[in-house]
């Protein structure tokens, strides 16, 4: 349990290089169990969620081989259909194992998902979308066992776009029977990612990145080789630790396509942002701007896991904000710390109103969860003084070296463990 200590002030300036996405590397993860063939993967982050993946495909017999950023994965030997509980404790995301498990062999069971504490998070989406595929689920003392004779192609309209739901039907439709539709699906760039994957592997989807996605099932995968997509929520993390520095930054490895909605909200700040299609400098001279409203929103609105890092700028804006998050209940803890920190935070339900204060001053603080602890770093930049966070395993979780990179860029920050 290590704690981050950081004295404030220091402005950033250099470049850096945004690792491989959390977000889609941990579904493809999932997805390599379908073929029982082999997988070559590039550009994987060092991450604890990525550990735990590991962890769970080691459990089910999967042979894994790790060089640097390169991971071979062969889910021929699998033999298990059971993910340990306190795996799934660990990390919510393993539900998306359910689609690939019933692909694979048409069973799993699985405890109810752990992971970031982030309000009520339900998978009655995802359960009711597998029924439709003809999985019989029994729930039973935390435990789902799903199971199914054979999936059948079916037309699934999600009530909301789900990002998880909208992977966990793609992977149990790849060896379906016939032909799935998924309406109203998730539109994220990371379901792009995952559709490559899978096509390079033999499947055949189709629609990825609109709100309809189509798979027409085939018999049998094969060996695949991948290179995962940039982190959109980390290059837009150090685009805020730049602009709360009033530094000046260069982000490589990026698709700028993807930061749009990021984008717009830091220039409205008054920060300039130049890019091209890979790479993009956040430039901060005069101090932030308030913003009339953020909203979050499912891609390509702007995402709900940049919030909180959101909610530090604007806690030093000169002048009062607003935020409405509408993706997730209770995404506002990272408020009460930022308050302790000096910022002038008000929260009614989903929406948080932000007036910002001259500076923040450095104090202990306790990281909450992922995205929430990430905010408390970039304050910590800022912030007059020693800012010591605790609990920093749930910004491991999404974040590969963030000390040595904002080290790079000059800030005064370590980990002590
Ligand atoms: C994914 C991301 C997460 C991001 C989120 C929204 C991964 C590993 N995680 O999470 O970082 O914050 O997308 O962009 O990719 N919901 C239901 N029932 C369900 C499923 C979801 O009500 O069965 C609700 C959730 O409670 C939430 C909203 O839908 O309020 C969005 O959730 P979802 O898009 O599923 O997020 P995740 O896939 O969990």
């Amino acid at each position: 349990m290590g704690k981050i200590i950081i004295n404030g002030g220091n402005r950033l300036t250099g470049e850096i290089s945004v690792s491989g996405a959390k977000n889609a590397i941990l579904p493809i993860l999932a997805a390599t169990v379908i073929g029982g063939k082999e997988s070559t993967i590039f550009n994987v982050p060092k991450l604890r969620d990525v550990e735990v993946m590991e962890e769970i495909l080691l459990s089910l017999g999967s042979r894994i081989r790790r060089i640097d950023k390169m991971m071979w994965v062969d889910s021929k030997p699998i033999d298990s259909i059971r993910i340990p509980e306190e795996l799934v404790g660990e990390m919510r995301s393993s539900i998306i194992l359910m689609g690939a498990m019933l692909g694979r062999c048409g069973e799993i069971i699985i405890s109810y998902p752990g992971g970031c504490e982030i309000g009520h998070r339900p998978i009655d989406l995802h359960l009711k979308a597998l029924r439709e595929l003809g999985v019989e689920i029994e729930e039973s003392h935390g435990l789902l066992h799903c199971k199914a004779r054979e999936l059948k192609g079916a037309e699934i309209q999600l009530d909301y776009p789900s990002v998880g739901a909208t992977e966990n039907i793609m992977l149990a439709a790849v060896k379906a029977k016939g032909t799935t539709i998924i309406r109203n699906a998730a539109r994220e760039p990371e379901i792009v990612d995952l559709q490559e994957y899978l096509n390079r592997a033999g499947a055949r989807v189709n629609g990825a990145g609109t709100s309809v996605i189509i798979i027409e099932g085939v018999d049998r995968l094969t060996d695949v080789t991948h290179t995962t997509m940039s982190d959109r929520i980390v290059a837009g993390t150090y685009m805020i630790a730049s602009a709360m520095t009033n530094g000046e930054v260069i982000i490589n490895n990026i698709v700028t396509e993807h930061l749009q909605a990021i984008i717009a909200k830091l220039r409205e700040a008054g920060c300039l942002v130049y890019s091209n299609n890979s790479s993009l400098k956040v430039v901060n001279t005069n101090g932030i701007r308030p913003i009339e409203m953020i909203q979050t929103l499912p891609y390509p609105g702007f995402p709900t896991d940049m919030q909180a890092q959101m909610m530090a700028l604007l806690s030093i804006a000169n002048g009062t904000s607003i935020i409405s998050e509408t993706v997730f209940e209770s995404r506002f803890k990272h408020a009460e710390e930022l308050i302790r920190m000096g910022a002038n935070i008000k929260i009614f339900g989903k929406v948080a109103v932000i007036k910002g204060v001259k500076e923040l001053t450095g104090v202990k603080l306790n990281a909450k969860d992922l995205r929430g602890g990430a905010c408390l770093v970039l304050a910590g930049l800022a912030a007059m003084g020693t800012t010591e966070i605790d609990d920093i395993y749930h910004i491991e979780r999404g974040y590969e070296d963030l000390h040595i990179r904002l080290q790079e860029l000059g800030a005064d920050i370590k980990v002590v463990k």
